[in-house]
């Protein structure tokens, strides 16, 4: 038990009465971590397998950024864009040169954010081309999730996401993932101004784009003068193994969205912009009282140089075959899953049909075994932990998994 903290019962009892019901959390309350480890109020240790929905990419309480946050939280909070301040204006210079596409980049505070942006710029672009409107559209695929702000949500092809909030903008048309001759017929209609994907599906099960099919787009896209825009807000920032995930795909994009990794736990998104958009917004066509704060930057600097280091990236790659084989070990035993896909340490376990729809249960049961996970939708678990997970900490949350796992069944 902690000294001072009243029942965890009565801290959930305030997010019932007081939060707008958006959310469904685990009767937990977290209250500190250290690495891949979380406690709650009542002292119970967990093993952080989902690290904030793919944002802890360093774990909790890395030093590095716990200095960082600091020392800029003793100097200055926020300036606005109004004024200049050190970190944002670094940031952007580091994002660029690692990215080795993007001339220009715009900050702001999160994903939806970030593809707010990217789809503005889009049709900025398209504009300045002189297409009419009803030639703007942006094609985005059945199962991504590309953030709840309205135009973002409506690039994001999911019914479930967007029901009741119509009218929708809109100028976006939905293809299925991966399906290259369905994006050869929508570019024939001669008025897609952009492609928009995330190189893994998230939210949408942790599906990766199949190999060829990120080329194949740029192609069409070249072809047809249209833009591509890939959201790596979930798969970015080293997930995959690489600092950007489409570098595998063997791709230059147009606009990448950055976000959750990038600051670590601490709110930044971004919006990198290539040759052919760095110019597109001028003075006063977009902007954010927020995006830029120097405590978000300096987090992100520090964030960005450990995430592209040559060390991290090669744990990524380690952990993710250790994970991977420990879920196909777990399943030789207790048949669960279909498969295990995804790439780095962005994976997801597909769930047999006898299990289909049980992924909430099984993170209930999870939980209850000292082990935070998540799920992709009903029917996949996914696991996206802290990138700098050690073996200690990746083998003892197996062992809780298969604990879980075998309770459920039982169940
Ligand atoms: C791929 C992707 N894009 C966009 C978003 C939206 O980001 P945010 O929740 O920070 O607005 C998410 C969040 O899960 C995401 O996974």
């Amino acid at each position: 038990m902690h000294a001072h903290d009243p029942s965890a019962q009565s801290l959930i009892d305030l997010g019932k009465r007081y939060w707008l019901p958006v959310y469904r959390p685990r009767d937990v309350v977290l209250d500190h971590g250290k690495g891949s480890r979380v406690w709650d109020t009542e002292g119970r240790e967990y093993i952080d397998l989902g690290a904030g929905i793919a944002v802890n990419a360093l774990g909790h309480q890395d030093p590095d950024l716990l200095e960082a946050l600091t020392t800029q939280a003793g100097k200055l909070w926020h300036s606005s864009n109004v004024f200049y301040t050190e970190p944002p204006l670094r940031l952007a210079e580091e994002l660029v040169q690692a990215s080795g596409f993007a001339e220009r980049v715009f900050l702001c505070n999160s994903g939806t954010e970030a593809n707010e942006a990217a789809i503005k710029l889009v049709r900025k672009w398209a504009t300045a081309q002189g297409r009419e409107a009803a030639k703007r559209v942006i094609v985005t695929f059945r199962g991504s999730f590309h953030g709840r702000t309205l135009a973002a949500v409506t690039a994001t092809a999911q019914p479930k996401y967007q029901e009741g909030y119509e009218p929708l903008p809109g100028g976006f048309r939905y293809l299925d993932f991966n399906d290259a001759a369905q994006l050869e017929a929508a570019f024939a209609q001669g008025d897609v101004a952009a492609v928009m994907l995330e190189p893994v599906q998230g939210e949408g099960g942790v599906l990766p784009a199949a190999p060829g099919f990120l080329k194949r787009v740029r192609e069409l896209c070249d072809q047809h003068d249209a833009l591509l825009v890939l959201d790596e807000i979930q798969c970015g920032m080293g997930r995959t193994g690489t600092l950007f995930a489409h570098v595998q795909d063997d791709v230059q994009p147009d606009i990448v969205t950055l976000a959750k990794a990038l600051g670590c736990g601490f709110p930044i998104g971004a919006m990198l912009a290539g040759p052919k958009v760095a110019q597109t917004m001028q003075f006063g066509a977009h902007g954010t009282t927020f995006g830029g704060n120097p405590l978000a930057a300096s987090v992100a600097r520090v964030a960005l140089r450990k995430l592209s280091s040559p060390e991290l990236l090669s744990n990524v790659t380690r952990q993710s075959q250790a994970l991977r084989e420990g879920l196909l070990h777990i399943n030789a035993s207790l048949d669960l899953f279909d498969e295990v896909r995804g790439r780095g340490l962005m994976l997801g376990a597909v769930l047999k049909d006898a299990h289909k729809g049980k992924a909430g249960s099984m993170l209930d049961f999870a939980a209850a075994h000292g082990l935070l996970v998540l799920q992709a939708g009903p029917d996949v678990l996914r696991f996206v932990p802290p990138l700098n997970l050690g073996d200690d900490d990746l083998a003892e949350g197996l062992s809780r998994l298969e604990a879980a796992l075998r309770a459920y069944l039982a169940g």
